[in-house]
């Protein structure tokens, strides 16, 4: 709920449509929003509030898509009394985004080039979802056309080999310097890399893909030239203008643990990761001006692995002076419990919890890839981000971008779903609901913005909600209703703040954000 902070009497509802509409389509789970080279929904921008008002945004299972309507204020609460209490302040916001991957670029190069540039602004522009993290896979990843490295040639210790290829030219960084474009005139796009494998030479299995480690001694010339790698690979996005945030140093480090993984990974520990990091990455960065402000974040797995893998990082400081926070992917998030982050946040209280991957469709039970227009999907995501970020996470970071309509391209043929699907032979995408479940946070909760407290009684289990302060200081709260059966009204006050309510219907099956 963004508030504005007068008393108004009556209760009026202000539709406004300034903005281009989707154009739904029915699909047999739900509704898509169609866009193609001449058309595109836009989410109408907040801009300033009229004083005794507030701003609602809606989506909902019956098809509203961040529908925007403002609202006056009233004197009596009804309904479910949300308290906000900004005065006790949380976690600072770090931001939301996705990944740059190939299959993100080979998709969107797919589509006529004026839908190309609007699949950029959906998520980059002003009217989009406004992101402001980007991933970057170091090299190949389940959803390339290949597996590949930069540096292929079997014992080049010296990197002489290292390039990057046309994937990268074509399908990574025209993308991420048009992101940053967009982005500029907002605060700008953190970027941060993880490779899913050294090149296979450098691997005990001898290939990208499987489970493996790095080969030799852990203070051997595999482990300085990986190294080295990930050194080069900064240099040669900076070649191109782009610099970087953050770097993980392994994607999913535990599946490296599986000798018959079916894409590529490379297995560390927490004690492996730590001693890379200290050893060998951290020290390599530094002497670089393209990494020497790169951060790590370590981790960048499932966080079953939590607190353990934090406090195995944090215990030594020298791994602790290159780590400044945790990466966390969601995939098995329901066989482990979320106390684990606030439990982590507690033990390493100046260390950030940063969300680094998601997507529906991975599980088969769960209905594996795309699955148009499913709303039970933008609830899950949805679910996610407020979970987190009440455990103390900063920020949340989806997977693909834009996929086809299988969920792919992935040569491993690990389909799965994204927030935008290209139906390449009519040279139209469709936004996903899970679209707009993502851009009730993203594009209010811009990096600085701060979490704050939120009262509220008992209630359904199936009421979720978080609040925050938006970085312009106005009052952020998003309610999700995943209930069947039961619409919830909820009237939001800010503590300290008089009779004034903000009073809104959060019907079954809806996000909305006041
Ligand atoms: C794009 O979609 C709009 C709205 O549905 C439609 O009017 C227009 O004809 C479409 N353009 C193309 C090139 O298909
Ligand atoms: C690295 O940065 C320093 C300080 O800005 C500068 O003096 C130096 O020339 C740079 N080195 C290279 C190789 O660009
Ligand atoms: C993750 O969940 C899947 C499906 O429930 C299960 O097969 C797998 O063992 C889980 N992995 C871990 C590490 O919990
Ligand atoms: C999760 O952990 C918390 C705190 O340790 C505990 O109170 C709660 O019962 C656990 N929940 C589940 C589902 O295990
Ligand atoms: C692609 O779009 C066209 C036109 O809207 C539609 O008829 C076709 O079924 C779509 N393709 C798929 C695989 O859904
Ligand atoms: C839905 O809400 C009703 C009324 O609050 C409650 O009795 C029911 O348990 C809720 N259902 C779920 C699945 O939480």
């Amino acid at each position: 709920m963004i508030l504005g902070l007068r008393i108004s009497l009556l209760a009026l509802v202000v539709l406004v449509h300034s903005t281009p509409d989707c154009i739904s389509r029915m699909f047999p789970e739900g509704i898509v929003c169609v866009c193609n080279a001449t058309h595109c929904d836009d989410i109408e921008p907040l801009d300033r509030i009229p004083r005794g008002n507030a701003v609602i945004y809606r989506t909902n299972v019956q098809g509203e898509r961040m529908d925007k309507i403002t609202r006056k204020q009233t004197t009596q609460p009804d309904g479910l009394l949300i308290e906000l209490d900004p005065s006790t302040v949380y976690q600072e916001i770090l931001g939301f985004g996705a990944a740059f991957t190939d299959s993100t670029g080979i998709n969107i190069l797919s589509l006529p080039k004026d839908a190309q540039d609007k699949v950029m602004r959906q998520y980059f522009g002003p009217t989009g979802t406004e992101y402001t993290i980007g991933r970057v896979p170091i090299a190949s990843t389940d959803f390339s056309y290949s597996q590949y490295s930069y540096a292929d040639v079997d014992g080049d210790f010296e990197l002489k080999s290292f390039a990057l290829p046309k994937d990268d030219f074509e399908y990574k960084i025209p993308f991420i310097k048009r992101a940053i474009e967009l982005q500029a005139s907002t605060g700008g796009l953190r970027l941060f890399a993880s490779p899913w494998s050294p090149p296979a030479w450098m691997k005990t299995n001898g290939e990208m893909k499987g489970g493996g480690k790095l080969r030799g001694d852990v203070d051997g010339p595999y482990y300085v030239t990986w190294a080295n790698y990930f050194v080069k690979f900064f240099e040669a996005y900076l070649a191109q203008g782009i610099p970087f945030w953050a770097v993980t140093p392994q994607n999913e480090p535990t599946t490296g643990s599986d000798p018959d993984y079916t894409w590529q990974t490379m297995f560390f520990d927490a004690q492996g990761e730590s001693d890379f990091v200290k050893n060998h990455l951290g020290p390599a960065m530094r002497k670089s001006n393209a990494s020497r402000e790169v951060i790590v974040i370590g981790l960048d797995d499932n966080r079953f692995a939590l607190p353990e893998w934090a406090d195995v990082m944090f215990s030594d400081p020298a791994v602790s002076s290159y780590v400044a926070g945790i990466g966390v992917h969601w995939y098995n998030d329901t066989n482990s419990n979320i106390s684990l982050l606030a439990t982590t946040h507690e033990r390493h209280p100046d260390k950030f919890l940063l969300a680094t991957e998601a997507c529906n469709g991975w599980l088969k039970v769960q209905e594996k890839g795309v699955r148009l227009g499913w709303f039970h999907r933008a609830e899950l995501y949805a679910h996610s981000v407020i979970s987190d970020l009440n455990n103390w996470v900063a920020g949340w970071t989806d997977w693909n971008m834009v996929l086809d309509m299988e969920g792919g391209f992935t040569w491993a043929l690990n389909y799965v779903d994204a927030p935008i699907i290209v139906n390449e032979s009519f040279g139209e995408f469709y936004k996903q609901p899970m679209y707009y479940a993502l851009a009730h946070f993203s594009k209010f909760l811009k990096p600085g913005a701060r979490r704050v407290k939120v009262d509220l009684p008992d209630h359904s289990s199936e009421v979720f909600v978080l609040g925050a302060v938006m970085v312009d200081g106005k009052r952020y709260v998003t309610v999700l209703n995943r209930n069947d059966t039961e619409d919830v009204t909820v009237s939001l006050h800010e503590k300290g703040v008089g009779s004034v309510y903000s009073t809104v219907t959060v019907p079954v099956h809806s996000l909305v954000t006041v």
